[in-house]
This record gives C-alpha cells, sequence and structure tokens, in this order.
C-alpha cells in the first residue's frame, strides 16, 4: 500500500491546532478544514489529468482536467468535517456517505448508513475520515466500497496509528492512504497517542 505522509509546516501547523486540547469545536472544524484541502491536494496529484482545447482571449492553447473525478466518500459523523473542503478543490465531484460508529466495547465498528452509487467500477473513490486507529473502520468502508466493484481507493485521513496502517495493509483492498502524521500508537481505549481526542466529539460535542 502507498503511504504519504504529507510532511508540510502548513499542514502540522493546522494538524498541531487539532491536537491542541483547549482549541475549540469552531476552530478545530476551521483547522480540520484548511489540513483537508492541503491532504486532498497532495492526493490528486497522482489523479490522471487530460487534455482539451480551451480559447483563451488570444489563441488556442491546450487546457488540463482530472480525466475521472473521484467520488468523495465522507465516513459520518467526522468524515463531514472534511466534505466541504474536498468538494470545493473537486468541484466535479459528487460524493456518497458512509456512516460508521465505533462500538465503544469491541472497538468493532458498526454501521448505519450506506448511501453510494451501485456500481462503483471504474471509478476512483475519495474517502475521508480524520482518523484512523485501529483500522476497523476504514477498513470496513473500503470493503463496502470494493464490493461494489472499486479498484481504486485513496484514504484521506488528518492522522493514523500504526496498526491502523498495518491493518489496511493486511487487508489487500487496492487503497493508498494520504495523511499529515503516523501517531506513536493507541491507549488502553483504543485512542490515538498523542492524537487529538475524538474528532467527531471535537467537531460536533459529545453524543
Ligand atoms: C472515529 C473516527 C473513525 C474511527 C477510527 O469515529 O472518525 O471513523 O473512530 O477508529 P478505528 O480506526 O479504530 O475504527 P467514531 O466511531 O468515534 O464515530 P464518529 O465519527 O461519529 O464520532
Amino acid at each position: 500500500m502507498d503511504v504519504l505522509v504529507v510532511d508540510h509546516p502548513l499542514a502540522q501547523s493546522r494538524l498541531t491546532a487539532m491536537r491542541d486540547a483547549r482549541t475549540d469545536s469552531a476552530s478545530f472544524r476551521a483547522a480540520l478544514h484548511e489540513l483537508t484541502t492541503m491532504l486532498v491536494y497532495e492526493a490528486a496529484r497522482a489523479f490522471p489529468a487530460e487534455r482539451y482545447p480551451v480559447q483563451t482571449p488570444v489563441s488556442l492553447t491546450d487546457g488540463t482536467r482530472l480525466a475521472n473525478p473521484p467520488l468523495l466518500v465522507p465516513v459520518l459523523r467526522a468524515g463531514l468535517g472534511m466534505a466541504d473542503s474536498a468538494l470545493a478543490l473537486l468541484p466535479e465531484s459528487s460524493m456518497g456517505f458512509v456512516g460508521l460508529a465505533r462500538d465503544e466495547a469491541t472497538y468493532e465498528p458498526r454501521a448505519y448508513m450506506e448511501s453510494l452509487p451501485r456500481d462503483l467500477s471504474g471509478r476512483p473513490v475519495l474517502v475521508l475520515d480524520p482518523m484512523l486507529a485501529t483500522g476497523g473502520s476504514l477498513e470496513h468502508c473500503c470493503r463496502i466500497l470494493a464490493d461494489r466493484g472499486c479498484t481504486d481507493i485513496t484514504v484521506v485521513c488528518a492522522l493514523a496509528a500504526p496498526a491502523g496502517v498495518e491493518r489496511l495493509e493486511r487487508s489487500g483492498l487496492p487503497l493508498r492512504l494520504v495523511t499529515a502524521s503516523i501517531d506513536e500508537g493507541l491507549n488502553e481505549h483504543k485512542f490515538i497517542v498523542p492524537g487529538l481526542g475524538d474528532a467527531g466529539d471535537r467537531q460536533f460535542g459529545g453524543m
């Protein structure tokens, strides 16, 4: 699996704001919004482009556009905070949704929502979730996509734990990962350390 860690000082400064326990919800959402822009920008470097003719006010020239804009799939809830900025960079994209909640006892994901095109063959997909912890949620989401025929998945997350990266690697799914950090590990509650807490709660409040 290809793993890209976006070690850019602007990306790292947004991630630091998200990590800081004093950052309030509004500032956390703003930092995630900006970080997502940078991560999606880097993820899109690998997207195939095509040339097409464009008439400038002066002459005819060759323009560039994405050959096949990806389907964006934010993982609810926390991935919702990444959806707007990804769509702003990829305005030709459409969006599907997967709702997953991690069980607090087993740490395994429970799916509660799936709104996706039936056939994803030939369609690249960009999955958006701020956190890859055990990897259970993102593996589950990517299996749903693969079951619909998807063979080209890019997972974009703000930060990851090594265990989650390894789980995705072992899954054998056709994916690559773009993240701003691979942190030290997981604590006994399967929270990323040092991490940023719970990205859903930090954006939207506790349930
Ligand atoms: C968080 C996070 C990921 C998942 C990561 O979501 O946004 O989806 O946990 O954990 P994992 O890699 O161990 O599966 P959560 O289940 O807390 O739901 P939320 O987005 O509604 O807060």
